[in-house]
């Protein structure tokens, strides 16, 4: 590919240079994809408004977001496993989105660390946090985030227990990933991905990794990992973490217009229509069709 001009072309190029594993971990949702295919279907249906004759010259789409100017009303959201896309991915995101003016999310499941984004990252620059079961360890990400002066933090909420996803689960997408024939094979036929790897250290989950006890490689984050997602996660946890975080808090996965008045009664400064990408739970509707309501 010569010039590329736009996103698909960008899926396009990733399919043919990342192993099969983590482009499917990116381009798939969970159980039937029901969902995840409804949330570009009902998006391709919106139809704009062409009104025409009306000075456009000094057209700005500048905006601010929870108190923060932004060039545009967009955020980088936080997609776990960047770094394995492409060598040290989070850090050339969060440069992308300083370059441009909009805010970059960093995932907990992240390869870079937030101590090593931070050094990367403009002043929108927020932190996504995952509850897991060990609240002691939720506290210092919580402390590290600060330290690291993220600017604002975003709760997800909508993954207590993780979606089932097929494609994740034929491929071995496991931590660590399981080294079949296949996926040997596979790798050796992503020459520029393996070699961008070989140069980076930042090969683990760089937020957990070395900060958990117990877990020190690969081997150990899968079981601990495994284990940690809370799925008691509730309203009064929100009440403890944004006591705890003290800053602008943003609620993500939210669908429903009961709990959209839950997440302003918690006092948090913005929420994320969002159903995880369809990722997590498949037939709920589009995250387009929830927005309005
Ligand atoms: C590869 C991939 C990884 C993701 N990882 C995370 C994550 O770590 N944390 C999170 O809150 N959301 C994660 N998401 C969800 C996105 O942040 C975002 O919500 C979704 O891609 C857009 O769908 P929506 O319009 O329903 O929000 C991930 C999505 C993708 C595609």
């Amino acid at each position: 590919m010569t010039v590329i001009t736009n996103v698909e072309d960008l899926r396009v190029l990733a399919q043919r240079r990342v192993p099969r594993m983590f482009y499917d971990y990116a381009d798939s949702g969970s159980w039937t994809e029901g969902t995840y295919r409804a949330n570009n279907a009902d998006f391709q249906k919106i139809k704009l408004r062409q009104r025409v004759a009306v000075n456009m010259e000094n057209r700005s789409t500048r905006s601010t977001m929870v108190g923060q100017e932004v060039a545009m009303p967009v955020a980088i959201a936080p997609t776990g496993l960047t770094g394995m896309q492409h060598a040290d991915g989070e850090i050339l995101a969060a440069r992308a989105a300083r370059k441009f003016g909009i805010p970059f999310t960093l995932s907990t499941m992240s390869i870079c660390s937030i101590e090593d984004v931070a050094q990367h990252a403009g002043e929108g620059f927020w932190f996504q946090l995952y509850v897991m079961r060990d609240r002691a360890f939720i506290e210092r990400l919580i402390d590290r985030a600060k330290a690291a002066k993220c600017s604002a933090l975003v709760l997800t909420l909508d993954l207590q227990i993780i979606g089932q996803r097929h494609k994740d689960l034929k491929n071995g997408l496991t931590a660590p990933p399981k080294m079949t024939l296949a996926n040997i094979l596979d790798i050796a036929c992503k020459p520029r991905w393996a070699l961008g790897m070989l140069g980076t250290k930042r090969k683990q989950f760089g937020n957990i990794v070395g900060h958990v006890s117990g877990v020190e490689n690969m081997g150990s984050l899968g079981e601990w990992t495994a284990r940690q997602f809370d799925p008691s996660l509730n309203w009064g946890d929100v009440e403890w973490i944004k006591k705890r975080w003290g800053g602008k808090l943003i609620l993500k996965g939210i669908q429903d217009v009961e709990d959209a008045k839950l997440c302003v009664a918690s006092g948090a400064d913005a929420l994320i229509v969002s159903n995880h990408g369809g990722r997590q739970l498949d037939g709920a509707q589009s995250s387009i069709e929830a927005l309005p309501a």
